[in-house]
């Protein structure tokens, strides 16, 4: 019953198919649609546009909240259509054109990328696909599982086409909360004071003229892929949950902790598990993205409030939690990407921040995007937009992997997404490192103690040595601080000396 859904009459008579929507779009455009970490996103229409191609060749810039799902974007990318994208991806198709010079990607802070448009640095946005749940008699526009950059889609596109997704259930109306700041000189203070304030609307002020085609889908989002515990995320998660227990008895913490944001993965999704059997209580969320590690907190009474853009979940807590959103509801929020990720708010809240790293150096400095200094990987996230201004800025990751091949542990981190002045805390599967308030020689000797694999350890204590006798704040063998990487491309090892 899609009348239902759409409660201003007359763009009733606008539903089009998807297939018609895409004879809108035209070279050179700027296109923006909804959708981060793949929930929320267009099913129907930027698909038939990637379908259309050999029939209609064109190039678009299209801007996202961050990545999409269904392998959309994949798709265009395959199709040629993709000229540039921002500012978030995941897709092994894509990331395979932009490492090829193919695509051009902007890679850029999640909570600040609505400040492109906002500011019209990025100077117009032709079309925006926005998927909705319904669109009120007013044409505001209420967003399904995720807000994202919608918002500031809606109010700079110059024309708007709605996916009303039918399968998403209206009992999800009045979960999101939509503010805008404003622009400089005088943007709004967020009045967020805790995880579950509520400071605005349940939809998206939208100008109904803008609206010029709706298309109905009923397709779910993708599922999140659920990596179970193994050795390595649980060692890690014992690591956290312990320093946790520590900070509690020191009086640092409360048994609430400060409310949690943690990035996707199977490493933050072991931790988050872990505080069901923890004395953690009354706990909340002020992150980017609910997973299902929250859902299931919730249910055990530890979780009081969740407030993120989106919901990504597991197929079967999808159902679970979609077939029973009422019960959910008065947990959970979600809100513009530009306020779950202002750093006004995460430094108020005094958020714990947990990220996974692709390598750490053996100061603090954490890369997150680029493989071997080069490739991208999916694109710093919202990542920094909360290990800037968190409480506590903790970063995770396998002290080795590729069969030992790769230390993620390294003199030189061969990217430098999160500074040393970010990074309170590492953590591996051998240990973790406080790092508040060492300076960098300190910090070297304990990132090598405690988090870096024994095969490594030696190697890493003979080049901090040996740097130490050039002298400096922070030590350095520049003709061998990226050599680990480039043994790695030559031989497939960042070893010296392969014992075989
Ligand atoms: N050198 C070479 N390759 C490396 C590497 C390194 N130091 N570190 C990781 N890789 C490779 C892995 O081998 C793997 O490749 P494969 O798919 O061929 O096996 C790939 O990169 C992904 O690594 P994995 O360990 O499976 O990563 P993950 O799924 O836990 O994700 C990040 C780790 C860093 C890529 C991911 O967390 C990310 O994109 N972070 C940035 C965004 C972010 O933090 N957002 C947070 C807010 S939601």
């Amino acid at each position: 019953m899609y009348e239902e859904r759409i409660k201003r009459t007359e763009l009733q008579q606008k539903i089009i198919s998807a297939d018609q929507a895409a004879t809108l779009f035209k070279d050179q455009m700027v296109v923006a649609s909804s959708g981060f970490t793949k929930a929320g996103d267009s099913k129907a229409v930027l698909k038939a546009l990637a379908a259309s191609a050999p029939a209609n060749p064109l190039k678009i810039t299209l801007l996202t909240g961050a990545s999409l799902g269904h392998d959309t974007d994949g798709a265009l990318a395959e199709a040629g259509i993709l000229h540039k994208r921002m500012p978030f991806q995941v897709d092994p198709a894509l990331r395979k054109k932009i490492n090829s010079g193919d695509v051009l990607f902007v890679d850029q802070h999640l909570g600040e990328s609505a400040e492109l448009i906002n500011e019209k640095i990025i100077p117009r946005v032709d079309i925006a696909v926005i998927e909705a749940l319904m669109i009120e008699a007013d044409g505001s526009i209420v967003p399904t599982t995720s807000v994202g950059n919608s918002a500031a889609f809606a109010a700079a596109a110059d024309k708007i086409i709605v996916e009303i997704n039918m399968s998403v259930p209206l009992s999800v109306y009045g979960v999101h909360d939509i503010f805008s700041t404003g622009v400089w000189p005088h943007k709004r203070i967020i009045p967020i004071t805790d995880a579950g304030s509520r400071i605005g609307q349940p939809a998206i002020p939208v100008d109904p003229e803008k609206i010029v085609a709706i298309v109905l889908t009923d397709t779910t989002d993708s599922p999140a892929s659920i990596n179970e515990r193994d050795e390595k995320t649980s060692a890690i998660a014992a690591h956290l949950l312990e320093f946790f227990s520590h900070e509690i008895k020191k009086g640092r913490l409360p048994h609430s902790l400060r409310p949690l944001q943690s990035g996707i993965g199977k490493v933050a999704n072991a931790v988050l598990e872990g505080f069901i059997d923890g004395d953690f209580h009354h706990l909340t969320m002020y992150s980017e993205v609910i997973q299902d590690s929250a859902f299931n907190l919730i249910d055990a009474g530890k979780l009081d409030f969740a407030s993120a853009s989106s919901i990504t979940v597991s197929q079967a807590c999808y159902n679970r939690v979609f077939s029973n959103f009422e019960k959910y509801k008065p947990h959970i929020i979600l809100r513009p990407q530009d306020i779950s990720n202002a750093a006004e708010v995460i430094r108020r809240l005094g958020i714990i921040s947990i990220n996974t790293a692709i390598e750490c150096d053996i100061y603090g400095n954490v890369n997150s995007t680029h493989i071997g200094g080069t490739a991208m990987m999916n694109g710093i996230g919202g990542s920094n937009d909360f290990a800037r201004n968190a409480y506590l800025s903790i970063f995770v990751t396998q002290s080795s992997s590729k069969a030992g091949g790769i230390s993620h542990i390294v003199p030189m981190a061969s990217h430098i997404d999160n500074t040393e002045h970010d990074v309170d805390i590492i953590v591996t599967e051998n240990g973790l490192a406080d790092l508040r308030g060492l300076a960098p020689r300190e910090r070297a000797r304990l990132i090598i103690s405690n988090c870096a694999h024994a095969s490594y350890k030696d190697e890493l204590n003979n080049y901090f040595t040996e740097a130490c006798k050039r002298g400096g704040q922070t030590p350095h063998l520049l003709q061998e601080a990226l050599s680990w990487h480039s043994r790695f491309n030559e031989n497939g090892t960042m070893l010296k000396t392969v014992h075989v």
